[in-house]
């Protein structure tokens, strides 16, 4: 259970959902077979939605939450600040349109595994920060009603996308 009122907590909820993703991709990684190109496009276009999404939270954090709290604490850094999210949605429009034979395919495959993992081990332990570092500030910065308020407009907007 959340250590933190439900009504309040800004990030477990939506974090759920990318977590729920996290773990389609990981098991969609396990079982495509990158040989097939009908198997290789189907999970390079999921990966784009997929990714557009956790750009989607990113965006509503930042805007709602993170941008919130800078202006009452002056040292909040920016968490979202390396585009790592731009990078990988590159790599796969890349996939998408530029790679021709299975031999690409292949080679370009395991580049694909090494990014999507790499990514993976930043993006758990980053929600994981937010959940356990920003949290506490924020009940620390804002009043209980502010952030009852923030609370339904991150999930308005979670819910808009
Ligand atoms: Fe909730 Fe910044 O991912």
């Amino acid at each position: 259970m959340a250590p933190f009122p439900d009504e309040v907590d800004v990030f477990t909820g939506p974090h759920w959902r990318m977590k729920h993703l996290v773990g389609l991709y990981c098991d969609k990684l396990s079982k495509t077979n990158f040989s097939n190109n009908n198997d290789f496009r189907s999970f390079l276009q999921s990966l784009c939605a997929t990714f557009k999404e956790f750009k989607m939270h990113e965006q509503i954090e930042n805007e709602y939450i993170i941008g919130l709290l800078q202006q009452r604490c002056c040292t909040v850094y920016n968490v979202h600040s390396d585009n790592k999210l731009s990078e990988m949605l590159s790599l796969f429009e890349k996939g998408l349109h530029s790679i021709k034979s299975e031999y690409e395919q292949l080679n370009y495959a395991q580049q694909l595994k090494e990014r999507l993992e790499a990514f993976t081990q930043d993006f758990l332990p980053h929600m994981k920060e937010e959940e356990e570092v920003f949290q506490p500030m924020l009940m620390e910065y804002f009043t209980y009603e502010e952030l009852k308020d923030i609370k339904k407009q991150v999930i308005a907007q979670h819910c808009n996308q």
